[in-house]
Parts: C-alpha cells; sequence; structure tokens
C-alpha cells in the first residue's frame, strides 16, 4: 500500500481523536462517523461477505467484484480470509471507498492458525483451564500476525448426541466445565484486550441450543423447554459474555419454532437485555436467508425484518440486509433506528481494535513472518495434545511401553497419517510436512527399539486383504500399538453420523490381531464418541487421542512411553450404542430408576441394553492411582448467603507421579423443580510425586447452590443436598450431605 492512499484517512482520524483539545471517546467518534454516513453506507456496514480466497491461489474475479462493493461502500467485513497480503488487498479497497472505514476480518479460527492444537473437544478433555487459554492465546496470536480480526470462537454449545458432527468443536455436555472453558477460550483468543496488536476477537456461537439438533443431524430443529435451555445450554453462553466475548453468533436452527436468527427473545431479551452484551451479533452463514425454506418468512426481504427486528446485527453471507433494508426502510416497515442500533456496535468494535488508528495493524509482513510457528507455540501445542489424551483402560498396566522392548508393531490405518492429524475446522497455513505423525512421533521416542509397520485396512472400506500381512507383522514384535479411528472429516459441520460405531472392518482388524496373544494398545482417534465395545471389552490398554493437531505424534509417544502420564477425563458421556442416545449424566431422577443395570422390572430401563454409558462423564485413568480420604465439613448446614468448606485429602498411591481431577458433584434432593442426580459445581486438576498427600478444599455457597425455578429466576431453595466427591461421575469415592437453611 502506499502512502498517498493514507493520506485521506490520517485525515479522517485527526477529526475522531480532538475535539477542543479533547480525547474523544469511542461513543463520540461512532457518534461523529454516523452522522457522516448515509443509509446505505450503515447498511453496508451489516453486510458480511466470504472472501472465496484460496490459500494458495489468486483472488478469484468474483472477488473482484466485491472489491468493487467494497470501494462503494457496501460490504463491512468479509470472512474466510487470512494472510497479510490478501488481508491487505481487501483493506485496500476500503480504503478506497468515500468514508474509508475500515473492513474486519473474521475467520474460523477453531483450534489453532498455523500450528493446529488439539480439537475443542480434545483439549476440554484436559480439564486443564490455564492450558486451554493458552491454547487460545497462541491461535489468536497467531492468527492477529495474519491479518485476522476475529475468530467465530469459540463454540460454545452444549452437546449430548454424539451423532452431531459438531461435538467436536465444543467443550462437551456439562454447562460447568463449558462455562469454565468458554471463559478461557474468550480470554485467550482476547488475550490483553482490545488495542494489543495480538488479541482478536471472539464470538462465542451458536446461539443458543444448536447442539440439541433433534436426532443429532445437524442445522435440524430444536425443541426444548425454556428450563433446560436456562439451565444447561445457556450457562456457557453466559460465561463467554460476562468474560467480555466482543461477539456472538446466532445459529442455524429454530429453537421452539422461531430460527435463531428471528428470535429477538434469545438476542434482545436475553443476551442485549438481561446480560447485557455490548458488542454485536452475527447471523451464522445464511441463516437469515434459511428463514425462507424453513417456513418463517416468505422472503429474504421479510427475513430481514425479522432479523434486524430481532437484534441480529451482521448479516453473514445471506445478502439480505445489503439487498433489502434500505427499501424496508422506505415502507416504514423497519425503524431507522435499528439499523443505527447495529452499526454502532458494529463500528464500536472497529474503533475498540484501532482500526481507525491504523487500518492494516493486523496486516504486517515482517510480524505475520517472526510470529508464526514459534517454538515455544508449537511446545504448547505438543502439551496441550498430551493433556488432551483419555486412558480409557490399562489391564495388566501393558502402559507405559517399556524403553527396552525389540520390536514393537504399529498397525492401523492412521499410524502414518499426518494432515489427518489436525482434524476438522482447522486451516491450511502451516507447513504439512511439520505435522507429526504417530509413525514418525514413535520414532523419535522408541530408540533401540524396532517399528514395524502394517497398514491392515482402511478406515471405511471393508476390504480385509491388509489382515494377514498385519497379523504377520504382530507376530514378530513384543507389543503391537494400533491407531485406528474416524476419518477426520465424519465429525464436524454437516457430518452427522446414524452409527457411530468404530468404522469399516476396523473392530474385526483388533479381534485379529489380539488373536495373535500379544499385548495390545488401541489409540483411538475421533472427533466425538464412538461405539467399540468389543474393543473396550476385550483390548487391556485404550487410549482415546481425538484429533490431536500438529504435535500429535509427539503427544501420543509422550504418553504411550510414560515420558508424560495420561490426565485427561471425558467431558462427554460414551454411550453403549446409539441406541442410549441422548445420554448425560446430569440427568433428573424418575419415578421408577432402576436399582442397577439388570433391574427392568417396570423401572425407567431398557430391556435389551443397560443404562449405563460405555464411559461415564468425568472418567479417564492414569499411569498411578489415588486414595480420596478424610472428607470434612466445616459445618453441615448453612444459610443462603453463607458458605461450608469442604476438604479432602488426595493421596498418590502408585509408582508414577501423575495429575488427577478431582470433581464435586451436587444433588438436592428435593426442590420445585426437580434437580439432575448428580451436577459438576467443581473441580481441581492436581499434580502429585508417589506417595504425595495434598489436602484440598473446595467452597460450597450460593453460587453453587442456585438454579433456575419454574419462572426462570436464579436463586436458592432451602433443602438437604448430597455431596459426592470423585475421580469421575460414576467413580464417587467420598460423601456426604447438608443442608441450606
Ligand atoms: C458455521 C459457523 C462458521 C461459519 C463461517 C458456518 O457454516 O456454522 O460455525 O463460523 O460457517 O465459516
Amino acid at each position: 500500500m502506499n502512502r498517498f492512499k493514507l493520506l485521506p484517512l490520517y485525515c479522517l482520524i485527526a477529526a475522531f481523536s480532538v475535539a477542543d483539545g479533547q480525547q474523544l471517546t469511542v461513543a463520540q467518534k461512532v457518534d461523529a462517523l454516523m452522522k457522516k454516513m448515509t443509509l446505505a453506507e450503515k447498511i453496508g456496514q451489516l453486510n458480511q461477505v466470504n472472501g472465496d480466497w484460496a490459500a494458495t491461489g489468486p483472488i478469484t474475479t468474483d472477488v473482484g467484484d466485491k472489491l468493487e462493493q467494497i470501494r462503494k461502500g457496501q460490504i463491512g467485513s468479509v470472512l474466510n480470509i487470512t494472510g497479510v497480503a490478501h488481508t491487505r488487498a481487501f483493506q485496500d479497497a476500503a480504503m478506497q471507498s468515500r468514508l474509508k472505514i475500515p473492513l474486519l476480518f473474521g475467520q474460523d479460527v477453531i483450534h489453532g492458525y498455523s500450528i493446529t492444537f488439539p480439537i475443542p473437544l480434545g483439549e476440554a478433555a484436559s480439564w486443564d483451564i490455564a492450558a486451554i487459554e493458552r491454547s487460545a492465546r497462541i491461535a489468536g496470536t497467531e492468527a492477529a500476525a495474519g491479518g485476522v480480526h476475529w475468530t467465530f470462537a469459540p463454540m460454545v454449545d452444549i452437546a449430548r448426541d454424539p451423532r452431531w458432527g459438531r461435538v467436536m468443536e465444543g467443550a462437551g455436555e456439562d454447562p460447568y466445565l463449558g462455562s469454565q472453558i468458554a471463559r478461557a477460550r474468550v480470554k485467550g483468543f482476547q488475550g490483553n484486550g482490545f488495542g494489543s496488536l495480538d488479541a482478536i476477537m471472539a464470538c462465542a456461537k451458536h446461539y443458543a441450543a444448536y447442539g440439541a439438533a433433534i436426532g443429532g443431524r445437524d442445522y435440524n430443529s430444536v425443541d426444548m423447554s425454556l428450563h433446560t435451555l436456562w439451565e444447561f445450554y445457556l450457562p456457557p453462553f453466559k460465561a463467554a459474555a460476562e468474560a467480555g466475548a466482543a461477539t456472538f453468533m446466532n445459529s442455524f436452527n429454530s429453537l421452539n419454532g422461531t430460527p435463531a436468527s428471528a428470535s429477538s427473545y434469545l438476542q434482545r431479551d436475553i443476551l442485549k437485555g438481561k446480560w447485557g452484551f455490548k458488542g454485536f451479533v452475527v447471523s451464522d452463514w445464511n441463516s437469515i436467508g434459511e428463514m425462507v425454506q424453513q417456513g418463517y418468512a416468505k422472503d429474504n426481504d421479510q427475513a430481514a425484518e425479522f432479523a434486524i427486528k430481532a437484534g441480529n446485527d451482521m448479516d453473514m453471507e445471506s445478502r439480505s440486509y445489503i439487498n433489502n433494508l434500505e427499501k424496508l426502510v422506505a415502507a416504514g416497515k423497519v425503524p431507522v433506528k435499528l439499523i443505527g442500533e447495529a452499526v454502532r456496535r458494529i463500528l464500536t468494535k472497529k474503533f475498540e481494535m484501532g482500526l481507525f488508528d491504523d487500518p492494516y495493524r493486523y496486516s504486517n509482513a515482517d510480524r505475520e513472518k517472526s510470529v508464526l510457528n514459534k517454538p515455544e507455540f508449537i511446545a504448547a501445542a505438543r502439551d496441550m495434545a498430551r493433556k488432551s489424551i483419555v486412558l480409557l483402560k490399562n489391564q495388566g498396566q501393558v502402559l507405559p511401553l517399556s524403553k527396552n522392548l525389540n520390536r514393537i508393531a504399529l498397525i492401523g490405518p492412521l499410524v502414518k497419517a499426518k494432515k489427518e492429524m489436525k482434524g476438522f475446522w482447522s486451516l491450511d497455513i502451516g507447513d504439512e510436512g511439520k505435522i507429526v505423525s504417530l509413525y514418525e512421533g514413535m520414532q523419535q521416542a522408541a530408540g533401540k527399539t524396532q517399528l514395524l509397520y502394517a497398514k491392515g485396512c482402511d478406515i471405511t472400506d471393508t476390504s480385509r486383504t491388509g489382515f494377514d500381512e498385519a497379523f504377520k507383522t504382530a507376530m514378530q514384535a513384543d507389543e503391537v500399538v494400533m491407531a485406528m479411528g474416524e476419518r477426520p472429516d465424519m465429525t464436524g459441520e454437516a457430518k452427522s453420523r446414524a452409527n457411530i460405531h468404530l468404522p469399516g472392518v476396523q473392530e474385526e482388524l483388533i479381534q485379529k490381531i489380539m488373536a495373535t496373544g500379544k499385548p495390545v494398545v488401541v489409540l483411538l482417534m475421533s472427533g466425538r464418541p464412538m461405539v467399540f465395545n468389543w474393543t473396550a471389552d476385550h483390548v487391556p490398554a485404550i487410549l482415546y487421542t481425538w484429533w490431536l493437531g500438529n504435535e500429535a505424534g509427539n503427544a501420543i509417544a509422550d504418553v504411550l512411553y510414560g515420558n508424560y502420564n495420561p490426565s485427561g477425563k471425558l467431558p462427554i458421556t460414551f454411550p453403549r450404542t446409539e441406541g442410549q442416545i441422548p445420554i448425560y449424566y446430569n440427568h433428573y431422577n424418575t419415578g421408577r430408576p432402576p436399582q442397577n443395570d439388570s433391574d427392568v422390572n417396570y423401572t425407567s430401563a431398557y430391556i435389551d441394553l443397560p443404562n449405563s454409558p460405555k464411559f461415564a462423564f468425568g472418567y479417564g485413568l492414569s499411569y498411578t492411582a489415588f486414595k480420596y480420604s478424610n472428607l470434612k465439613l466445616s459445618g453441615k448446614s448453612l444459610q443462603s448467603n453463607g458458605a461450608i468448606i469442604v476438604s479432602f485429602d488426595l493421596t498418590n498411591t502408585g509408582k508414577y507421579a501423575g495429575e488427577e481431577v478431582a470433581q464435586l458433584y451436587l444433588r438436592q434432593l428435593i426442590s420445585q423443580p426437580v434437580r439432575p442426580v448428580k451436577e459438576l459445581k467443581d473441580f481441581q486438576k492436581i499434580m502429585l510425586q508417589p506417595g504425595e498427600t495434598k489436602t484440598l478444599t473446595f467452597t460450597i455457597d450460593k453460587e453453587k447452590l442456585s438454579f433456575y425455578n419454574d419462572q426462570l429466576q436464579w436463586g436458592t431453595q432451602p433443602g438437604e443436598f448430597n455431596l459426592m466427591i470423585g475421580s469421575a461421575s460414576d467413580d464417587i469415592r467420598l460423601q456426604d450431605g447438608f443442608e441450606l437453611l
């Protein structure tokens, strides 16, 4: 960009910053600018379009038209463009518009930018809030250096249905854990606040209840009680708003008959009203336009009217605003004030981001070069990846692997996979060669041990022609490590599956290899909970490794060899089979609860399947063992403004140093409406050396005891509570009770 083009901009800035020698506030700057804007220019600010930009390709002619629209002030934001060169090209066009209002560049920076971190569900399994914040911080720092102002993350949708492909993108099923993670991710992306060059705007999505799509089918409608909405689905959104998320994205689904983009209840009453949210709301991709298919609006014209009235500020890709709002105002159908309000919210963020001071401040080629792929970022990605791994089974202490083995056989379709390790919602920015496959990670770690390899089978293909070679390879080894799972594109947007079993003939291959009699470790790579009952029942050691990103192979090798002791816990319930879905730990009791899994005598049970899941929420093993003891409560009752201090001892009784996630669950026994049988209310992740004991404390206070009553008011009801402390939602080690007076 040449200096000449900047001149008028600087004049404009001068006009914004000084009046009678005083610095103007952002609000005053927005006012001053809005006075200069025509209605058409205001509507342009509400219009967001796709950049149609290919990572290595040229800007297409289609984009050429968009550049012209930008010059005319018809576009306020562009999504899906990254990189200094390309963002500069677009910003250049904005600087040729009449008012030179800078564009906002949005991008799905979901789990990493140039360096891919584990998928969000995997990170959630770490229950390590500081590490999750750091992961988002690094993604934000890299993205900001690559020209991006705004990420469409975090996704904070509660998900109780693993058929839904987008479970991979969130933090699982629990509102408490989900809220902690939502806060951490918002803080991570937004860093030290707007104005600092490594902060990007966060976007809490998809508001709301998108994760409850009926049947787990993406984009499907949602029908739920307002109580369930408030109690389970809204808390992570509220947490994101409280953490200062700059933006919210609404969702594709209709909620109880109203498309989320048209929901005044969600956007105006709750978000901007009750929660006092000051940022702006962007629609999801064409979600305004889709009101027509949904049968809510007769055309895009009416859809635009509904959306702007409902508080949807920016239109992503449906062109409903740019094509219709002016005439809707002229016809008296949309008050011009509503457009002003939406523009004000968007311009406020542009000012806060410093874009009026320098529209190119995120697009600096030197910074892009020096910030991306720093060694410390790669080290953090490895650390996050190993923290995300969940040890599901370790019978006979097959793991960790001995460093003195002669030969290890690596078998399975994902042993040598590289790009796949990034999982869905990753960007094609980093160097693919730098992604560490399992094979490469093992080569680094295996020392003198010889590695043998056989693929055995493909992921979905049903050919068994590789089985014999895999069997022979396994026979030559001392131990076998199998890398099995989904293709990364089997979970993600529009990737719902009715059958979530380990695909293809992979479980048959596992059976075949088990027949060798060798010790077998199965690694399961996937974006969702899968069903793999034979494996779970027969294979001695199983690690759930999700998609771990760039450092996958190193992280898995760290865990296999015990250089890192696994500490992950499932953030979502693993069903025995699809028929149990939706399945989640924090359900209500029935009038006929079974006493155990075989109690089907007129109880609320399946006659052909136990009620319990295969692996419960909060479950995950370690190479060491932990003992919980000495539970003490500072009192047996409290007033609603009081507190009880709970303390207990946690001892590492095994021979490895390791971390445990101690979980606190509560249950209010009698209340109106009823409360779940168990609710996570706190947790602590603690490192203990072998033989070491630490005393942990939790504080029970009003916040932990409150819930939404049937008028949807947040507060407490007196009554008795069960207090449960454990290693998983189904592995409670200490229990007591107390009363709220
Ligand atoms: C997704 C959003 C995403 C947007 C932009 C939509 O299809 O639902 O989560 O941010 O596309 O890529």
